[in-house]
């Protein structure tokens, strides 16, 4: 059995899919999910021991291996459900002034300019989504491009490390270092970032940060963190109000009791975080993934010609991870990812970025050439119908 069939007899995914889609939503394998399943057994043994007199421990545990993993002192990380979660805290209680600023890009996540959009239109501040345009040539001009949407009332910075639509990995180490030296809070959605590329916190000057685990940590759904550098957590109230505000018995960190408590949920997903990153360490995950990047350098170029266009950045890893994204003209781009999957049964997302459509594939350990053969002789064949796609 090849390497890429023995890793997929390990996930839950239907073998009849050719998945493409690792990026939206990752995908949990047996040992992962196994270990979640046990936790939420644990819990409904004796739910009040459980949540009442063990959960902050467990969480405990849980943050400290993840804070290994990214480089981080773990009581300046919280688990979330998800990315959207953790800016939302951030945006909400940022104190933003009439004709403040913040800085983004155009290539966004756009759950995210809307969170932003929202509290800045509140507070009749402006968010600020700084063309970068396509393709991306160098860091260097990137980096200029970006700076271009800087003013006297820029704030903070908000940035992907890995975009969504595009799938591009952003220079942020340098567009933070930057900001700091411009005085401005920094703030890094890293939603693809754990588990995909290395994660350094102690490194990267991103005094807000985060990530989910989920993706391609490989966690269950439901499993994310935000960072924050200590200096700046006073400035954020919970997002949602339970026992942890004004709390009756304050631990040593204000900024866990206003963000970890949010009355009785279940946090199994938080916990199996070890689990996982044990998973990726007996299976060699470094590699896989410089396996999985080398697939899609391989093929991108050939997809590209294929649909008449040119890659989005240059062909190397400063730019690229695990997943690329091709434009792509379509008039049906809804029809054109049902048709992929209804008769093909390919799992790929047709993203978007206004009115600019891409196709975007990801490549996780147990996807192989004979995948992406499976999608170009696909898209070729709709192609040449001339249905849902053009040239
Ligand atoms: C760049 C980026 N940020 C954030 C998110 C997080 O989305 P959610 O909060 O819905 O999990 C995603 C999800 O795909 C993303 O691609």
């Amino acid at each position: 059995m090849t390497e890429s069939k023995k890793l997929k007899a390990l996930f839950l995914l239907d073998p009849a899919i050719t998945y493409l889609n690792f990026g939206s939503f990752g995908a949990c394998p047996k040992p992962i999910f196994e270990d979640y399943q046990q936790w939420q057994l644990l819990l409904e043994t004796e739910p009040a021991q459980f949540i009442a007199v063990n959960s902050v421990g467990y969480l405990k545990r849980s943050r400290e291996a993840l804070a290994e993993y990214v480089n981080c002192d773990a009581d300046d990380l919280v688990y979330v459900n998800n990315p959207t979660y953790a800016i939302n805290i951030i945006a909400k209680s940022l104190k933003l002034e009439a004709g403040d600023e913040i800085l983004s890009t155009n290539l966004e996540y756009g759950a995210l300019d809307r969170t932003w959009t929202y509290y800045c239109k509140k507070n009749n501040a402006r968010y600020i989504q700084q063309k970068i345009e396509l393709p991306v040539v160098s860091k260097e001009v990137l980096i200029e491009q970006f700076w271009k949407g800087y003013s006297e009332k820029t704030k903070a910075i908000f940035i992907s490390q890995i975009t969504s639509a595009t799938a591009l990995r952003l220079p942020v180490k340098e567009i933070c270092a930057e900001a700091k030296r411009r005085g401005l809070l920094t703030i890094v959605d890293g939603a693809h970032v754990p588990g995909h590329v290395p994660l350094n916190l102690a490194e990267l000057e991103a005094d807000i940060y985060t990530g989910a685990c989920h993706k391609w940590m490989m966690t269950p759904k439901g499993c994310s963190f935000l960072y924050v550098k200590k200096e700046f957590q006073g400035m954020f109230d919970p997002l949602l109000i339970s026992w942890g505000y004004d709390s009756a018995t304050p631990s040593d960190s204000q900024f866990l009791d206003y963000h970890q408590m949010q009355g009785t949920r279940d946090i199994s997903a938080f916990l199996t975080v070890p689990k996982a990153i044990e998973f990726m360490k007996e299976h060699h995950w470094e590699q896989v993934a410089e396996d999985c990047r080398e697939l899609v350098q391989n093929n991108y170029i050939r997809f590209c010609d294929l649909l008449g266009t040119v890659p989005l950045c240059p062909m190397d890893a400063d730019f690229l991870g695990q997943m690329c994204s091709t434009r792509i003209k379509t008039r049906e781009p809804e029809r054109l990812q049902r048709h992929l999957f209804e008769h093909y049964r390919i799992e790929v997302p047709v993203t978007r970025i206004g009115m600019d459509f891409f196709i975007r594939f990801s490549v996780n350990g147990f996807n192989c050439q004979e995948d992406l053969d499976k999608l170009f002789v696909a898209l070729g064949e709709i192609l040449a119908k001339g249905v849902f796609l053009e040239v």
